[in-house]
């Protein structure tokens, strides 16, 4: 027994990820003997998901208005739906729009609801990212809005990713407050701002005090 458990976890887990990538893109078909026996008993890739898996927003792969990264090590396969703006992400893709919410794709049979996303509402500050609340059908943002209920109505290609026009209920932030959000993660290095960015900001500020009821 040379290799420690940490290191069989890894191995594991990257052999699961491997078989399973195997699968999708032979379509089953032709794997050798080896990789059968493997498919057969590997366990199912298991993400561990904490704080330490969300970061800076800037650091991951914009796409369109917003930004996706992997927890598997397979960004180009997350990368793909998200540019092909239809079709399933792959288990680990992590999708953002603002620093604050997040989705991640979990496991297969994580929960047949949410079509297997996991939900965020996140903490941000210099010092790092807390996990304020996470799950499915359950998670709200800080204003009380159900997180899967509003993702459920993008018409099924989409895999419940809304953006603007794939029906689901709009949100009060812009294309435009959007990006100053984004540019304004505190985890990330200061970018400037365009004089409309500043503007979006000053106007999301005025609407947040202007509702006693919402946080
Ligand atoms: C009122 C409906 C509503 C609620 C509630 C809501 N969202 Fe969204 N969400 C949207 C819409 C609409 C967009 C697209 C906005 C855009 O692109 O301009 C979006 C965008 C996103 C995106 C970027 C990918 C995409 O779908 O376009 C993520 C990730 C996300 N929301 C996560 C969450 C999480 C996590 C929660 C709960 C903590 C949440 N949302 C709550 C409507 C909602």
């Amino acid at each position: 027994m040379l290799i420690g458990r940490a290191e069989l976890m890894r191995k594991r887990i990257a052999m699961a990820a491997g078989v399973a990538l195997a699968m999708v893109v032979s379509g089953c078909a032709q794997e050798s003997g080896e990789a059968e026996v493997e498919a057969a008993t590997a366990e199912p890739v298991s993400l561990e998901i904490s704080e330490a898996s969300f970061g800076c927003i800037q650091d991951m792969t914009a796409v369109r208005g917003f930004f996706v990264s992997s927890l598997t090590g397979d960004l180009d396969a997350t990368v793909a739906v998200a540019n092909a703006e239809e079709g399933v992400y792959p288990v680990g893709s992590v999708v953002q729009l603002v620093p604050t919410e997040a989705m991640v794709k979990r496991e297969a049979g994580f929960s047949d609801v949410s079509h297997d996303w996991e939900f965020f509402e996140l903490g941000v500050s210099p010092e790092g990212t807390t996990i304020d609340v996470r799950g499915t059908s359950e998670a709200v943002n800080r204003f009380g809005g159900n997180c899967l209920t509003c993702h459920l109505q993008a018409e099924p290609q989409y895999d419940l990713i809304c953006e603007q026009t794939h029906g689901c209920d709009p949100i009060p932030v812009t294309p435009v407050m959007a990006r100053a959000i984004q540019k304004t993660d505190p985890r990330c290095e200061p970018m400037e701002l365009t004089d409309e960015e500043t503007q979006a900001l000053q106007a999301l500020a005025a609407f947040a005090v202007g509702d006693p009821d919402e946080e």
